[in-house]
């Protein structure tokens, strides 16, 4: 009997590792032969919490200057076993994905002051650490990164060149932390460690 629970644990122990959010399993399970990227279920309860972003929006069309500013909250995540392979040298490893939701906010005043909190999910956006230089014929593939965006009604990404307009605008908006392998640590530095 006790054998019996030995190999029953032992079983469970090692299916949660092969299982579990790991930087190992984001080529077999996230991106397929052509490096389309597919956004992994449960990444808000599972994954490493990197940072968040309150954003004020720039105005919209149509606001006036009495117009009130709207704000949207960026929550972003990655591997827990990512975050930790960075605090340890710096970088992010192969298969790291960092994945950033954006929600608008609704406000409502509570006992600690005129609150913002999350409301309904806008877009996600995705970012996979590609270090062996695959996919070199798909363009959402560049600079040691694949670039994702995800509509909330499918884990299919919608970008297809990460140099283009709309969906496809990553690079216009992350050139200005080119030196920080295009990603904005400076909103990550307490789980990050630098
Ligand atoms: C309008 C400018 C803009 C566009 C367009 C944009 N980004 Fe970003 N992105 C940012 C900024 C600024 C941050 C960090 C601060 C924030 O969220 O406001 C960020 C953060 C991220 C993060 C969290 C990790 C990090 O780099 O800090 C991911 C992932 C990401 N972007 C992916 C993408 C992808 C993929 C695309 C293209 C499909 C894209 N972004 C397009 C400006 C942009």
């Amino acid at each position: 009997m006790k054998k019996l629970i030995i190999a029953a644990t032992t079983l469970l122990i090692s299916t949660n590792a092969l299982s579990g959010p790991s930087v190992d399993n984001t080529y077999e399970q996230l991106v397929d032969k052509q490096g389309n990227i597919t956004l992994p279920a449960d990444y808000q309860k599972n994954w490493a919490f990197l940072g968040s972003f309150f954003v004020e929006n720039a105005p919209a069309a149509g606001m006036t200057a009495n117009s009130e500013p709207s704000f949207d909250l960026h929550t972003v995540y990655t591997q827990p076993n990512a975050a930790e392979y960075y605090r340890q040298h710096g970088k992010f490893p192969d298969g790291a994905v960092l994945i950033k939701d954006v929600n608008a906010t609704k406000k409502e005043p509570l006992t600690t002051g005129l609150v913002r909190y999350e409301d309904a999910p806008k877009v996600t956006f995705a970012m996979v650490k590609n270090t062996e230089g695959r996919f070199e014929e798909n363009k959402a593939w560049a600079e040691g990164w694949g670039w994702a965006l995800f509509t909330p009604d499918s884990p299919k990404s919608q970008t297809t060149d990460w140099q283009g307009e709309g969906f496809n605008n990553c690079f216009a908006c992350h050139v200005p932390v080119k030196d920080q392998d295009w990603v904005y640590t400076q909103g990550y530095k307490t789980v990050l460690g630098q």
